[in-house]
């Protein structure tokens, strides 16, 4: 079968990591006999080098007509970058927020799980560890504070910044029928982490997230405060399946359980809309800081392309073939600088992708 990606290699690594799934794509293609044909598309730094804004409507419009998307990271450094001076709709990040909510992105699933071989990159102490951890986030990712209205204002001479934080009890439930889903298919244990000791939104997440919990009577959950949470997920990773969360704690969660996995650059993300469609990226960001060296670790995207594989394309063996050569190669010892420790080889991004590839 033939599937149309579309393709934002974005800023900063975003190129370096994007080329290499694609790569790895293509490995998995020709074994398997099915053919991606990829679209170019800039969203964020570079559309706004080249358009003077971070998404147009053409590129919103050629991803809604693909397949699925395959994105890398976007932004630059975020004090020194001249994006920053922009007005903040016409800064990268913009072009993400319109590219999720055009294209419906409301779940966004981000896998954490410490590989066995990693066990020496994880910060925590082998007790902790134990024979490891295998966690998913489910982070609501269009609605809550990235989309409630927000101003800056002067009011009786003082500077005021306002944002704001809604959900609408539809907004909750169809997240955490997602969440109660992947459960079902998973160890059938959902924890709910909000933050209802404070925030009505919170409040309104629990009841439902309570009322989805009745048409899933094999699957147990509990609710735990999100700062409570992110002391546990250091304290006792273990204990967490599937998290279901908002937005904004979402994403702070989700780096956090980035780095007991032993490095950001491992931690994939599908971002679904109802129905087959995605958009695939890694949770890490553009890493200014590191791009152009050829040492960004490029597994979080070639995991996210394995992902688009499963979940848009139904291509289950396929995914499974990437996923066996992202371990294999692990296993064998190579890594990127990010996850190094004693007696392992140390790679580049491009040579991790080619290890990658000879093991497809
Ligand atoms: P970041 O995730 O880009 O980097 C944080 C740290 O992790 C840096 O030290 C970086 O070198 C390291 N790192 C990240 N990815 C890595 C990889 N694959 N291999 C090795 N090391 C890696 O976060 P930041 O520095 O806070 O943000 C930089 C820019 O990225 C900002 O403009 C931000 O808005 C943007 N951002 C974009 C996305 C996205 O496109 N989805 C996600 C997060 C941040
Ligand atoms: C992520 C990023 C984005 C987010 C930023 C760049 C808007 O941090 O995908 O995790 O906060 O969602
Ligand atoms: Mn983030």
């Amino acid at each position: 079968m033939n599937f149309n990606v579309a393709v934002i290699k974005g800023d900063g690594i975003g190129p370096e990591i994007v080329d290499q799934a694609v790569r790895v794509l293509d490995a998995a293609a020709e074994k398997s006999g099915h053919e991606f044909t990829y679209k170019q598309i800039l969203m964020g730094g570079a559309s706004i080098d080249a358009y003077g804004k971070p998404l147009t409507e053409e590129t919103l419009e050629t991803a809604r007509n693909s397949d699925a998307v395959l994105m890398g990271s976007i932004g630059g450094n975020t004090t020194t970058s001249p994006w920053y001076r922009l007005p903040a709709e016409l800064r990268p990040e913009a072009g993400l927020l319109a590219l999720r909510k055009g294209l419906g992105l409301f779940a966004n699933i981000r896998p954490a799980y410490l590989y066995e071989e990693l066990k020496k990159a994880c910060p925590l102490r082998d007790e902790i560890i134990g024979d490891g951890f295998d966690m998913v986030i489910m982070r609501e990712l269009t609605g809550g504070l990235y989309f409630g209205e927000r101003s800056t204002e002067v009011v009786d001479g003082i500077r005021v910044a306002k944002d704001s934080l809604t959900y609408n009890e539809n907004e909750i439930r169809r997240i955490a029928v997602k969440a109660f889903d992947i459960a079902r298919k998973r160890k059938k244990h959902v924890i709910s982490v909000d933050k209802a000791n404070v925030l009505d939104s919170s409040r309104l997440w629990r009841q439902v997230v309570e009322e989805v919990a009745k048409d899933y009577e094999d699957v147990t959950y509990e609710h735990m405060l999100v700062d409570n949470c992110a002391m546990q997920l250091v304290n006792d990773p273990k204990q967490f399946d599937v998290i279901l969360t908002e937005n904004m704690f979402g994403d702070i969660l989700s780096d956090e359980a980035s780095m007991i996995t032993g490095s950001i650059g491992m931690l994939s993300s599908a971002s679904l809309a109802e129905g087959k469609f995605g958009l695939y990226e890694p949770s890490h960001g553009s890493a200014p800081d590191i791009a152009g060296k050829d040492i960004a670790n490029p597994i979080a995207t070639i995991l996210s392309a394995a992902m688009m594989l499963r979940y848009s394309f139904d291509l289950d063996a396929e995914a499974d073939m990437i996923e066996m050569a992202v371990k294999k190669v692990l296993k064998d010892g190579y890594r990127t600088v990010d996850i190094m420790s004693d007696g392992m080889v140390q790679v580049g991004t491009k040579a991790m992708g080619d290890l990658i590839i000879e093991r497809i």
